[in-house]
């Protein structure tokens, strides 16, 4: 282990927001073909707080253990046979996932083929909040479901960091964009490309659309979304859910030929450089609410926690 040593916030039993704590820790060190990079910020994911609970990816961890995948930041050392990165090459990624990367921190070691290029035309914060809620949305649209133009996508949780980038993603592949969302929401999602965009806490959704080819189910079981987007996706078309297939889903839309397919992120460096070109064109934007320093990750836990974030939120680590 290095000499160095590093903040980071760690977790040494799973629990509530207070188990999160920043410490010093041995800062890692790049192993053949990975890079070391000095972490700018750290993007925060319902994942996180969901393994910080014992839940989400916390069966696959070893604890005491750092929280977070997510990273933007700057390559500071690179391992032998890394030929595609220097130090100095600004990148972002979600490494490692779903084994520990442990972004909320100063210094993350990954394989340097986890990692792409950082958007240019935004700062770390922004590239920072992209990485997963990105990958999810891109590989739910273009690898899982194959969206083709003019099909009818339907996005539950429109304005969460998920959603925000499949309204938009979905656009760009030439969907007609359906979005579920609050009120105080809807102006800004109108300007994100949605076509049609219904206040679920006014209106059952399945009263005012259907005909939907793809949905993505960023909802799940509460309020028996899941279900109720059978009735108005077309059969054959595909319910994505990014929450798992529950039993009653699974029941009915089979009786209705609607498909089904649970879904979880990969690493994809091909797709973020891809990503990186869309925000760079200026086709896509990345919302960021809030941003917190790492010793206020248990606040931002909190907030999150809430449910009701606009975009993402961001760990700032280093400036
Ligand atoms: N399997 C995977 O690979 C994977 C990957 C990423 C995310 N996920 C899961 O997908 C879900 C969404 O992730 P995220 O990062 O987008 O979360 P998030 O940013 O925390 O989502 C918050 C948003 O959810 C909206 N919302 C809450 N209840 C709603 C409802 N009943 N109908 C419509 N919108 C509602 C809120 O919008 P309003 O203010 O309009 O209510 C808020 O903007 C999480 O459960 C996460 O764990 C899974």
């Amino acid at each position: 282990m290095s000499e160095h040593t590093m903040r980071a916030v760690t977790i040494k039993e799973f629990g509530g927001p207070e188990v999160l704590t920043v410490e010093h820790v041995a800062r890692p060190e790049p192993l053949p073909t990975e890079v070391l990079v000095r972490v700018h910020a750290a993007g925060i994911n319902p994942v996180d707080w969901k393994t910080r609970e014992g839940q989400g990816m916390a069966g696959l961890q070893t604890l005491p253990m750092i929280l977070g995948w997510d990273v933007s930041g700057v390559v500071e050392e690179v391992g032998f046979g890394v030929t595609t990165l220097s130090p100095g090459d600004e990148v972002y990624a979600m490494p490692w996932f779903p084994r520990a990367a442990g972004a909320y921190a100063e210094y993350v070691t990954a394989p340097s083929r986890h990692f792409a290029r950082k958007p240019a035309s935004i700062g770390h914060v922004e590239a920072a909040a992209l990485p997963l809620a990105a990958l999810t949305a891109w590989q739910i649209l273009v690898d899982t479901a194959d969206v083709k133009a003019g099909q009818r996508v339907l996005v539950h949780a429109a304005a969460g960091g998920v959603g925000h980038l499949a309204v938009q993603f979905a656009k760009h592949l030439g969907a007609e964009v359906v979005a579920t969302a609050r009120e105080p929401r809807h102006a800004w999602l109108k300007e994100l490309g949605a076509d049609e965009i219904i206040d679920y806490t006014q209106q059952r959704f399945e009263d005012v659309t259907g005909n939907i080819d793809v949905v993505i189910d960023l909802i799940g079981t509460r309020d028996d979304t899941d279900a109720r987007s059978v009735s108005v996706t077309r059969p054959g078309g595909l319910i994505v859910a990014p929450n798992g297939v529950s039993e009653r889903l699974a029941t009915v839309a089979g009786q209705a030929g609607v498909r089904t397919t649970p879904f979880l992120v990969e690493p994809d460096s091909a797709a973020l450089t891809t990503i990186a070109g869309l925000v760079d064109s200026g086709e896509v934007r990345i919302e960021v609410e809030r941003t917190f320093a790492l010793e206020e990750a248990a606040e931002a836990h909190r907030l999150g926690e809430t449910n009701r974030t606009r975009g993402k939120l961001v760990l700032t680590v280093t400036s």
